[in-house]
C-alpha cells in the first residue's frame, strides 16, 4: 500500500505563474518528478537559477530543495509532454473585452500538447476556466488527430490564496477532481495520494499546516463540468460574503453598531462560518473581480441572468468610494493635504497589486489634489510601474517616514506589521493624530483612549467632532 502511495508520477506543468509554479514545486515536494514549462526564456533561465519571481512564503526554500532534483524548468514543451503521464495546464485566462475568459493561451498550449502525445496522457485544467472548457480541449485534440484512447481531460481547479499558496496547496480544504473516466481519476488519485492518505504529513520535514495524518486532505471526484463550476461558484460566493458584510458595515455605521461583533455573531452559526466576513475597503486581486465577471458571462450564455453577481461587483466599487468619502469627511477638504497611505498590495503577505482597492483609493486622493506618501512592505516596486512617483506621490521606506508631517494616516492593506505600529511614535510624527483604518486593525476604544481620531469600517468613529457635524449620505 505505502509503495503505491509513494509512487512518483511524471508530471508536466505548463505555465510558471502563481498557480503553475506553486503546483510544480509542491508536486515535487510530495515526491513526484516534475517538468515545468514556460515560453518566457528569461523567466525559465531565472527559475533554473533558483530565483522565485513572486513573493510567496516557503516557495524559495522548496524550490531550492527540489531544483534539478524533483523539479526542472524548460521552454521545451514537446519533450516535457512526451515524458509525462499527466499534463497540467496552468496558463493565464485573462478577461476579454466582453468580460468572458480569454482562452486563447489555453487553446495554443493544447495544440502544442497534441504534438507531444505519444502514449496515454491525462490533460489537466488547472487554470480557472469556464464550464465546458474540458470539452473544447477534447475537441481541439481530436481535430489534431489524437485518438480518444490516448487521452482524458480532467478539471482540477486550484483554491490557493496568494501569500499562503504553498500551505493551501499542501493542506487543502478539498481536492476537486472532475474526471471523464475512472482511469483518469485513478491517475489524479495517485498524484494526490501523499496528501489524501496523510503520508506527507507524517514526514519529519513536511510543511506544517492544519492537516495531519489523522485528518488528511479530502478528495471529491465529480464530472468535469461540476468541477469547473465549483471553482467559479466558490470564488463568486466568497466575493458575495465580502460584499454582504461590507453593506452590513455601512448599516452598522449608521446605527452605531460594531460590524466586527456582528460578523462574529453571524460567523458562530456553523451554517454561515466566520471566514471572509471581514469588512474593509472591498476585495481585489487577480481572481475575484475576473472570476465573478466570467461566471456572470457563463450564466448569461446559458440564458440565465445572475444579477446577484453584478450587485456584488457594484457594492465592491461602492465600498471604495465610501471609504474615500470617509477620508474626505474626516479631513473636511483634501486639496493640498498630505496623506500617509500604508498598503499597496491587494491584501497582506503578497506583492500583487492587481485590482488593489488601496491603489484605487490612492488614485482618488491624487485626483482630489492630495499629496500621498505611500509605503508597502512588498509591493512598492510593482506599484511604481502603474503609479509612477511624481510631485504628488512619493514612495517612502517605512510607515514612520510616510507619517512624517501627514494630516492623516490611512491603513489600506491587512499587513500584520500594520497592526503593530508604534502609536506614540506615530503621534509625534503626524501633523494631527488621525488614523483612518480600512482594515479594522485596532480596537477603536483603545485608540480613543490613546488620543487618536480613529475612523474604521462599520464601527463607531472616535472623533468627537464627527457626532456634531452631519455626515453626507455616501452610499
Ligand atoms: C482567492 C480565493 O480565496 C482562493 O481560494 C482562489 O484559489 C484564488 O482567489 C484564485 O482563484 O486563484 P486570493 O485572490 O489570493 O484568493 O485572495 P483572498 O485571500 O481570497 O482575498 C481576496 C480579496 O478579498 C482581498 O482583497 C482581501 O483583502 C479581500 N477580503 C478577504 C476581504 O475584504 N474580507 C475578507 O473577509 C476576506
Amino acid at each position: 500500500m505505502s509503495e503505491i502511495l509513494n509512487t512518483p508520477v511524471n508530471i508536466c506543468v505548463i505555465g510558471s505563474g502563481y498557480v503553475g509554479l506553486v503546483a510544480a514545486v509542491c508536486f515535487a515536494e510530495t515526491g513526484h518528478h516534475v517538468v515545468c514549462v514556460d515560453n518566457d526564456e528569461q523567466k525559465v533561465a531565472s527559475l533554473c537559477q533558483g530565483k522565485v519571481p513572486i513573493y510567496e512564503k516557503h516557495l524559495d526554500d522548496l524550490l531550492a530543495k527540489h531544483l534539478n532534483k524533483g523539479v526542472h524548468f524548460t521552454t521545451g514543451l514537446h519533450d516535457a509532454v512526451e515524458r509525462s503521464e499527466a499534463v497540467f495546464i496552468a496558463v493565464g485566462t485573462p478577461q476579454s473585452s466582453t468580460g468572458s475568459a480569454d482562452l486563447s493561451f489555453v487553446e495554443a498550449v493544447v495544440s502544442e500538447i497534441a504534438r507531444g502525445i505519444n502514449s496515454y496522457k491525462v490533460i489537466v485544467e488547472k487554470s480557472t476556466v469556464p464550464v465546458y472548457t474540458h470539452a473544447w480541449i477534447r475537441r481541439v485534440l481530436s481535430r489534431y488527430g489524437i485518438q480518444d484512447h490516448l487521452f482524458d481531460v480532467v478539471s482540477n481547479p486550484e483554491f490557493l490564496r496568494e501569500g499562503t499558496a504553498v500551505v493551501d496547496f499542501l493542506h487543502p480544504d478539498r481536492i476537486v477532481v472532475g474526471a471523464e473516466t475512472p482511469k483518469a481519476a485513478e491517475v489524479l488519485g495517485r498524484i494526490y495520494a501523499p496528501l489524501t492518505s496523510g503520508e506527507y504529513y507524517s514526514r519529519p520535514n513536511a510543511i506544517a499546516g492544519p492537516l495531519n495524518v489523522k485528518s488528511p486532505a479530502p478528495i471529491l471526484v465529480t464530472s468535469p463540468q461540476s468541477a469547473e463550476i465549483i471553482k467559479h461558484a466558490s470564488n463568486s460566493f466568497l466575493a458575495l460574503k465580502i460584499s454582504f458584510i461590507n453593506v452590513v458595515s455601512t448599516i452598522c455605521e449608521s446605527v452605531g453598531a460594531d460590524v466586527d461583533d456582528v460578523a462574529k455573531g453571524m460567523g458562530l452559526d456553523a451554517r454561515i462560518g466566520s471566514r471572509f466576513l471581514s469588512a474593509g475597503i472591498g476585495y481585489g486581486g487577480s481572481c475575484f473581480p475576473k472570476d465573478l465577471t466570467a461566471f456572470h458571462n457563463v450564466a448569461q450564455q446559458q440564458g440565465i441572468d445572475f444579477k446577484l453577481l453584478t450587485e456584488v461587483e457594484r457594492i465592491n466599487e461602492q465600498q471604495k468610494r465610501h471609504f474615500f468619502q470617509k477620508i474626505h469627511s474626516t479631513l473636511w477638504t483634501l486639496r493640498g493635504k498630505k496623506i500617509a497611505a500604508l498598503g499597496l498590495a491587494f491584501k497582506g503577505e503578497t506583492d500583487d497589486i492587481r485590482d488593489s482597492p488601496g491603489i484605487d483609493i490612492i488614485k482618488m486622493l491624487l485626483e482630489a489634489g492630495s499629496k500621498v506618501s505611500a509605503y508597502d512592505p512588498a509591493a512598492m516596486e510593482r506599484s511604481r510601474e502603474v503609479l509612477p512617483e511624481e510631485g504628488q506621490l512619493q514612495y517612502v521606506q517605512d510607515e514612520y517616514a510616510a507619517a512624517k508631517g501627514a494630516d492623516a494616516l490611512l491603513i489600506l492593506t491587512h499587513w500584520p506589521q500594520f497592526a503593530k505600529l508604534d502609536l506614540e511614535r506615530l503621534k509625534g510624527l503626524l501633523k494631527f493624530p488621525i488614523i483612518i483604518d480600512g482594515r479594522n486593525l485596532y480596537d477603536y476604544k483603545e485608540m480613543h483612549d490613546k488620543g487618536f481620531t480613529y475612523v474604521s469600517v462599520g464601527r463607531p468613529a472616535s472623533h468627537s467632532g464627527l457626532e456634531t457635524i452631519p455626515r453626507a449620505n455616501f452610499v
